[in-house]
């Protein structure tokens, strides 16, 4: 390996970080991590901390996870790649595909449709919607709708549906037909309402009142997180996403939930959708399938859509998507490892656990630091501080004030995420109560640096 002299100074001259200013990495070098064990992480310079990041929400089982890593390399050995594509399909991958309809089953999902990413399955999904609709003879059904604050991923069309202006402005025109509804965020909405039941249901009044105004009969699908991850950790009240299904059954409309982070037991249950009593019509994830170790990602489908296509006689069914890593050997050999893992740990539970704890601790440290204008989560390890300078006007906060917080926090234990005004914590799963706690007291460190 280069000295570490050499790979500070290297960084960021020639390579540019996603979701960052290229100059901003020149200016404010990153920290560059080395090493991974347990919930740990160590940096260049020997620092280790928790990583209360969890990766990128995916490395629920932590960067020790034997099985996941010895059935990437026993893959490796026996067939490293070969393509799904028609005619063709590896043993592994059908292994997956049993394990999935089994996992999905209480949401009534059984057909996998394998991608190289979250991006890539949200991509999917919609593409698949359109063409669910046209099958059946409703051609006219090629909208979305979606919820402001939602993340969908990068590619065009996902991207057209996130609802958050900093992915789309530099990217405009996005593709036509994606509209956009309150998300029900009770720190900030339109309505000024801090109910959550009461927003809920004005959010779902929006949503009502978008598709008599679109026409339902234009619109394919809507799309949402069950709890909303990227945009700063949004749990809707428990009517909302049961709510949502209604509406999009007396229209006509499917339901696509985005679990590219919540499946696999983030929310303290198996999957988001589980969590609010709701079955999608589709369900996009990736990350955690592989304990972040290889990019994976499987759209699952209902057996209603599944027989749409399957039965279809005309031809308007052929699949014309999928990427040359569909169904990957290798990665579908780490998603079995890793189901397998994930269910044998029952992951779930300590998620649900430390979750609570995670959200008590972040709503004591709110008593103490006026600077927390709002605590979110409590719904598995997915919680959330956003910070403000003023609590009466919930004015953000500058960017300093934020970079002192992160690395004072850092210094002290914990690599938290930021983003915006937004302090994001999603740690492994596999956390203990000790570590969580080491996070909360690394945070109240950080926070006391900018009070
Ligand atoms: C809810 C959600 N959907 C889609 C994506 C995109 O996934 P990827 O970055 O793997 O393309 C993300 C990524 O964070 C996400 O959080």
């Amino acid at each position: 390996m280069k000295d570490s002299n050499f790979l500070k100074e290297h960084n960021a001259r020639n390579l540019w970080h996603p979701m960052t200013h290229p100059a901003d990495s020149l200016a404010n070098p990153p920290q560059i991590i080395v090493g991974g064990e347990g919930v740990h992480i160590t940096d260049v310079d020997g620092h280790r901390t928790i990583d209360a990041v969890g990766g990128l929400w995916n490395v629920n089982l932590g960067y020790s996870c034997a099985p996941v890593k010895e059935a990437i390399t026993a893959q490796m050995d026996k067939l490293p790649y070969y393509s799904i594509f028609r005619g063709t399909s590896n043993d592994v991958v059908i292994e997956l595909s049993q394990m999935l309809k089994d996992f999905f089953e209480p949401d009534g999902l059984s057909r996998a449709f394998f991608t190289s990413g979250g991006s890539d399955s949200m991509e999917v999904a919609l593409r698949l919607a359109r063409q669910y609709h046209k099958i059946r003879g409703a051609a006219g059904r090629v909208k979305y709708l979606s919820l402001k604050k939602g993340y969908h991923g990068t590619h065009t069309l996902a991207a057209s549906v996130n609802g958050n202006a900093n992915f789309r402005t530099q990217y405009e025109p996005m593709m036509p037909g994606c509209f956009h509804i309150p998300a029900p965020y009770t720190y900030r909405n339109p309505f000024n309402e801090t109910d959550p039941e009461k927003l809920a249901q004005l959010c779902l009044a929006a949503l009502e009142d978008e598709i008599a105004f679109q026409g339902a009969e234009t619109i394919a699908a809507f799309v949402m997180e069950p709890i909303l991850g990227a945009g700063g950790v949004i749990p809707p009240h428990p009517s909302f996403m049961p709510g949502v299904r209604d509406i999009c059954d007396r229209h006509g409309i499917l339901l696509i939930a985005d679990e590219v982070i919540t499946a696999f037991g983030r929310t303290g249950d198996w999957t988001g959708s589980r969590h609010w009593g709701v079955r999608p019509d589709m369900s996009c994830t990736a990350k955690a399938i592989t304990n972040g170790y290889f990019p994976f990602g499987a759209v699952m489908i209902s057996d209603a859509i599944a027989e749409v296509f399957e039965g279809d006689k005309t031809g308007k069914g052929a699949i014309a998507s999928g990427y040359t890593y569909s169904g990957h050997p290798v990665g579908a050999a780490a998603a079995v490892a890793c189901l397998r893992e994930t269910e044998r740990l029952q992951v779930k539970d300590n998620a649900a656990a430390r979750g609570a704890q995670m959200f008590e601790g972040m709503t004591r440290l709110a008593k103490t630091h006026e600077v927390i204008g709002d605590v979110r989560g409590g719904h598995g390890l997915m919680t959330a501080i956003e910070l403000t300078s003023n609590r009466a006007t919930k004015a953000g906060v500058d960017k300093k004030l934020i970079a002192t917080l992160h690395q004072v926090t850092y210094e002290h234990g914990a690599m938290v995420r930021t983003s915006g005004s937004n302090i994001i914590l999603s740690p492994p799963l596999i956390i203990s109560e000790d570590e969580v706690a080491r996070i909360i007291d690394a945070l109240d460190a950080g926070l006391a640096a900018v009070s």
